[in-house]
């Protein structure tokens, strides 16, 4: 059977971009793959986070994944931090990863000019740790948004360095994945670019009915259309994008009907739009509430998952080791 990994940072709580770009397909990739979805704990220490925040956020992500519809019994639900062969795979593969190639990566330089005080190494080898995430399971599919692809073909570029310069076929090259279509980016709300926790534009998962009323109420629109069949421009756009993956195909086929005849309502739009976010997440809300308080369940699963996770990481640790020369006395 193939294998399967994924994570998402424990910077918070997880939005719709997360939802769609990831966790949606995680849930549904559990029933016929050999799955690990992990909390990335490690991945969120490169902003400093406060240290009482910290085990805060790993519980978020960690409720939110079962809410959502992980199974713990079909797929090895685990934290990053819990693992302590990820760290040590994560030091071997620095040492065949070059200083050049992850400063010119695009994400190391995006985030090193969000935060110019901080440019730390965890920040430059974060692909790194990521590949040592992937690799740790050798898995063969990464489902991910968008923003993702290039950390994952990094990681196929590690693996397969790793490989030539020892002369094996250990590491598999994994492939980004979103069942055979291209991988997704859902937008903010402000008009522009993607959705994400740092860009303070979110939908939340947990998110109360209201409050997510109130954000697409506020969501940046136009004048409206003047000509038929007029290209959207981008907040518009938008709007529909995410309309696309919560509503049903009639719902946006009337609005794209609307728009092109200059109709549109974007009070209308966005009611429905609203309506439409709120009945996929309002089931997930519920779980989340039924379970964060759950410190026993969480425990259980948790160390679980811990327990699983290892045996497959020390088994691909100890052919790494025996690959590059160590031994035992
Ligand atoms: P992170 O925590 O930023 O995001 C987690 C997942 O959510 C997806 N995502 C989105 N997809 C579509 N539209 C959006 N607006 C959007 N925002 C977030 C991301 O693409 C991602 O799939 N480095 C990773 C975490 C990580 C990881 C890994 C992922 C660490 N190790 C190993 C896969 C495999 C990250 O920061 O994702």
């Amino acid at each position: 059977m193939q294998t399967v990994l994924s994570g998402i940072r424990s910077t918070g709580n997880l939005h719709l971009g997360n939802y769609y770009g990831a966790l949606r397909n995680f849930i549904k990739m559990q029933d016929q793959y050999n799955c690990y979805f992990f909390v990335a704990d490690y991945h969120s220490l490169t902003t400093h986070p406060d240290p009482k925040m910290l085990h805060e956020n790993v519980k978020n992500v960690l409720t939110e994944y079962l809410a959502a519809g992980l199974d713990p019994e079909k797929s090895t639900l685990y934290v990053q931090s819990d693992i302590p062969e990820i760290s040590e795979l994560y030091l071997l593969l620095n040492m065949h990863a070059y200083m050049g190639e992850l400063a010119k990566t695009p994400s190391f330089k995006e985030k090193a000019r969000k935060q110019p005080e901080n440019v730390n190494a965890g920040l430059l080898t974060y692909p790194v740790l990521q590949a040592a995430d992937i690799l740790i399971h050798r898995a063969d599919f990464v489902p991910v948004g968008k923003d993702q692809e290039q950390h994952i073909e990094l990681t196929r570029k590690f693996g397969r360095r790793f490989n030539n310069f020892y002369g094996v076929e250990f590491f598999p090259e994994p492939q980004a994945f979103n069942f055979g279509t291209n991988l997704i980016k859902i937008p903010g709300l402000d008009g522009s670019g993607k959705m994400g926790k740092s860009e303070g534009n979110c939908i939340y998962l947990k998110d109360d009915p209201k409050t997510i009323e109130k954000k697409v109420k506020r969501a940046l629109t136009d004048q409206g259309p003047t000509e038929h069949n007029q290209e959207k421009p981008e907040c518009i756009e938008n709007l529909f994008t995410i309309l696309r993956v919560v509503s049903t195909p009639e719902v946006v086929g009337y609005f794209e009907e609307k728009w092109n005849t200059c109709e549109i309502r974007y009070g209308d739009l966005k009611k429905q739009l609203a309506e439409d976010i709120i009945a996929v997440t309002s089931p997930i809300r519920e779980r989340i509430l039924a379970i964060e308080n759950d410190n026993d369940y969480l425990h259980k699963v948790a160390k679980l998952g811990a327990e699983k996770a290892r045996e497959s990481a020390s088994k691909t640790l100890n052919a790494v080791r025996e690959i590059m020369g160590f031994k035992a006395f």
